[in-house]
């Protein structure tokens, strides 16, 4: 068939182009612009500790996975223990979240452009797995905090973070009564809390078996397909346009994968 533009397919591109969360660029196998990522994910085999899991395809560097595990790293001289000692128990979620944050290849579909000093991309709304929100709560909840946003209004005088005058030391639950307000404030609603549980190929989770494949590709590849930036599946079994898959791919401004 003759390649023409139709007022249909022009609605197709058009949705896709302006429908996509990082248009231009591809949602799967991705590393956001930030601080510390690596341009694209590749084997970083010596990832330290609990970044290890991301060992077969990682965003960060092996230097990066080890200061995540510090504290006051040199990543983010971001000191856990601001309202005294963080449970050991309570900061390995945050060693977690670290660690997903700088090495996860699949939180395309979440990333969103931000227009900050040191970076130039975020996440935004990644749907974490209900079990892993609940336990990060559970583990934290006897901790100490002085803020339920982390991300702003902290008093960095000192060279890391210390609360503001007005912010008082209380329990995580006061700031956080509940594993939703955790997760989904904590850093500005990076996360949003899933009703989804692990293994559900829905949600993202923050832990996986370093033996097992990552859980979190078929999950990028559902939201990316979902939110995604077209409809795929109407596109190639749509009777009414036979379109070459190159010469979709030539015209779309997003990667098709798979
Ligand atoms: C880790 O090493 C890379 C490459 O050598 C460098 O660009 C990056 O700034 C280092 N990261 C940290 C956290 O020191
Ligand atoms: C980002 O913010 C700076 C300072 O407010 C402004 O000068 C610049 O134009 C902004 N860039 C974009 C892409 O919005
Ligand atoms: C999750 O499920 C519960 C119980 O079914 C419901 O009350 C709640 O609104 C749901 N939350 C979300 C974010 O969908």
């Amino acid at each position: 068939m003759a390649w023409k533009i139709t007022p249909l397919l022009c609605l197709l591109v058009c949705v896709a182009a302006v429908g996509a969360a990082r248009p231009g660029t591809q949602l799967l196998n991705v590393c956001m612009n930030a601080r510390y990522h690596k341009e694209k994910p590749g084997p970083e085999d010596k990832l330290h500790g609990q970044c290890s899991p991301w060992k077969k395809n990682a965003c960060c560097f092996v230097n990066t996975s080890i200061e995540a595990h510090k504290d006051i790293s040199s990543l983010y001289r971001f000191d856990w223990d601001h309202c005294g000692k963080m449970e050991p128990a309570c900061k390995r979620h945050f060693i977690q979240d670290t660690c997903l944050y700088e090495c996860s290849p699949n939180l395309g579909p979440w990333i969103r452009e931000v227009n900050q000093s040191w970076r130039k991309e975020r996440i935004l709304n990644v749907p974490l797995c209900k079990e892993d929100c609940q336990s990060w709560w559970e583990d934290c909840r006897t901790s100490y905090t002085c803020k339920s946003n982390w991300h702003r209004g902290w008093d960095w005088t000192s060279g890391y973070n210390q609360c503001p005058v007005k912010a008082a030391c209380h329990r995580f639950d006061f700031y956080f009564p509940t594993p939703a307000a955790l997760c989904n404030e904590i850093w500005s609603h990076s996360y949003k809390a899933s009703n989804y549980s692990r293994g559900s190929g829905r949600c993202i989770q923050m832990w996986f078996d370093p033996i097992l494949d990552n859980p979190n590709e078929e999950v990028a590849r559902f939201y990316a397909e979902k939110s995604g930036a077209f409809p795929m599946s109407w596109l190639f079994t749509s009777g009414g346009l036979s379109i070459g898959t190159s010469a979709l791919a030539t015209l779309l401004p997003i990667n098709i994968q798979g």
